[in-house]
């Protein structure tokens, strides 16, 4: 069975295709197989696995433009994750109603958190989970958007990604080190994550 977890967060540039990259390479190195499904015209995730390609060290898992229409497939990999575009259109629809699972990767920012509380109104029908990324630990804002999530109890990815110039360096490269989204798969293989 698939299980497919669709990437979507309303603002630009919250994380979504490193996430969806780093964690489809994070499951397949824990045995699982894996495609990614590239919903965003600005072909980021594709371009980033051709990139690695052309670097000689290729992607494990396949990555493949996607519509509304192929989105909507079966697929025979254990996960499929669906990189989805930002902004209002309504591809995030049909993504979040062909989802499992949805993952709104935020950074913390007042910005940011503002867009993440619209994502989760339209993933309200699905089991959705907030992905802290590029989180500076200990700052404010890093500790007022984990006390609103706690208070308003949105269920929430245990493990945080940091703010790391390695991830954003590793744009196009078949990513070597985890930087916690090791322990993001691990949590999204558990019972535990669709429980909820
Ligand atoms: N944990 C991190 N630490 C540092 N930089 C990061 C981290 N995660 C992502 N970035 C960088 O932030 C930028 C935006 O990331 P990314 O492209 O994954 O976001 P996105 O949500 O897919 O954007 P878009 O909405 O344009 O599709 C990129 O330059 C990326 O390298
Ligand atoms: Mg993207």
């Amino acid at each position: 069975m698939t299980t497919t977890i669709a990437l979507c967060n309303l603002k630009g540039g919250t994380g979504k295709t490193t996430t969806t990259i780093y964690l489809a390479s994070a499951l397949t190195a824990q045995g699982y197989s894996v495609r990614v499904l590239d919903l965003d015209p600005q072909g980021s995730a594709t371009e980033w696995a051709e990139e690695a390609e052309a670097n000689d060290q290729p992607l494990d898992f396949e990555v493949s433009p996607a519509n509304k229409r192929t989105i909507s497939k079966s697929y025979r990999e254990d996960f499929v994750l669906i990189d989805c575009p930002p902004g209002g259109t309504d591809v995030i629809d049909t993504a979040i109603s062909v989802a499992d699972l949805v993952i709104v990767p935020t950074s913390p920012s007042a910005i940011e958190t503002s867009r993440m509380w619209n994502t989760l109104a339209i993933a309200h029908a699905k089991t959705a989970y907030v992905l802290l990324t590029s989180v500076r630990f200990g700052t404010k804002e890093a500790e007022e958007l984990l006390e609103v999530l706690r208070d308003e109890r949105t269920p929430r990815i245990p493990t945080q990604i940091p703010l790391r110039q390695d991830i954003k360096r590793s744009w196009g490269m078949k990513p070597v080190a985890w930087h916690g989204y090791d322990d993001v798969a691990e949590f999204l293989t558990s019972e535990e994550a669709t429980d909820e």
